[in-house]
């Protein structure tokens, strides 16, 4: 198959609208990673999905749309909560579970009777969504286990020749995926940390919000209870993994930083290239920064990255989720 690369333009987002609505891919930019997206109503074009991306069929996908209007098309009900949070957050990024519609179908949510439901913020997104005029199930775009897309080119690394068609916008300004925050049950849960914190949504809600439990276990106590079921089924997958291995360095600044310096002159009797991550304690940059840098250095045929841990403690938790699973949980502490 032939993927074709569209410039934003308006003819081209009509072209791309038409794609999905006839049951094909298209990838397109939104402001966390880019989506892979089809027509969220149909079965096929959903398949097609869990196809390109070599994706377990029991991990359901994010059903995007364009306006509130849309909302009821693919949630039957929606919790009193929502209210001030879409007034809060939506556009953006930040995904809603609740009861799903009899029209969404099992196939776009892995077989659960809920939906995960987002309006990106990024205007090419919204506006395929309304030349569609269908809700559009996407996925990051990636292949699935590698680390998610926030360029066009990254996307076509991944998917050139396995979808009909990319959409070459933005580099995506928040780089990590959206919060992912379950309405239906009787306090706001989240299960997927992301830009929106857990902080912003109890101001924005006045009461409390829950972390899924599954996400502060440590990976140990993790592995030795058989029955680790995190609520969002997409949490228990290998995630996030370049070729290089990763490893997280946790501690005071200067005791990392002369561990880091150990380590580099270890890895290079050994031949290694060796990378170094270092944000300081800058969450935001991390987090725009960190997934494009993974399949920099695996171009570069880095074969380790040294990564300074973040501060967890609000964004800095969110993309430290991601920094951990990227290293299989190896986390030094020095
Ligand atoms: O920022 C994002 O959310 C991006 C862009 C494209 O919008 N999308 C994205 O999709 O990250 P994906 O498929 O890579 O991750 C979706 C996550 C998975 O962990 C999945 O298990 C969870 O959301 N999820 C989706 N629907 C769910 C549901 N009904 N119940 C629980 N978890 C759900
Ligand atoms: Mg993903």
């Amino acid at each position: 198959m032939d993927t074709k690369r569209l410039e934003i333009t308006e003819k081209n987002i009509a072209h791309a609208g038409n794609i999905i609505r006839t049951g094909g891919l298209v990838a397109f930019p939104t402001e966390t990673v880019y989506g892979l997206g089809a027509n969220a109503l149909d079965e096929d074009a959903v398949r097609s999905i869990y196809q390109a991306k070599g994706r377990p069929s029991d991990n359901p996908m994010i059903v995007h749309i364009a306006d509130t209007a849309q909302l009821a098309d693919v949630a039957s009900e929606i919790p009193e909560a929502a209210i001030p949070l879409i007034q809060a957050f939506w556009p953006g990024p930040i995904t809603f579970i609740m009861k799903k519609t009899p029209e969404v179908p099992m196939t776009t949510t892995g077989g659960l009777e809920t939906v995960g439901i987002r309006m990106p913020e990024n205007e090419t997104a919204r506006a395929l969504i309304r030349a569609a005029r269908r809700p559009i199930a996407a996925p990051s775009a990636n292949r699935s286990g590698k680390p998610s897309p926030t360029t066009y080119s990254d996307v076509l690394e991944d998917m050139d020749g396995r979808i009909d068609s990319i959409l070459m916008g933005e580099d995506c300004k928040v780089g990590i995926e959206s919060t992912v925050l379950d309405l239906t049950g009787p306090v706001p849960m989240i299960l997927r940390p992301g830009y929106i914190t857990k902080e912003m949504l109890e101001n924005a809600l006045g009461s409390e919000v829950q972390y899924d439990p599954a996400l502060m276990m440590d990976p140990i106590a993790r592995e030795n209870q058989g029955d680790f079921h995190p609520k969002a089924p997409g949490m228990k997958y290998k995630h996030y993994a370049p070729k290089a291995q990763v490893r997280i360095l946790e501690g005071g600044d200067q005791e990392v930083q002369a561990q880091m310096e150990e380590l580099k002159r270890f890895y290079h009797y050994q031949r290694k290239k060796v990378a170094v991550l270092d944000y300081g304690r800058d969450s935001r940059a991390a987090a725009k920064d960190f997934f494009a840098r993974l399949r920099e250095l695996d171009r570069e045929g880095v074969e380790v990255i040294l990564v300074h841990a973040l501060p967890e403690e609000e964004l800095g938790f969110s993309v430290m989720n991601r920094m951990l699973k990227s290293a299989g949980y190896d986390v030094i502490h020095v």
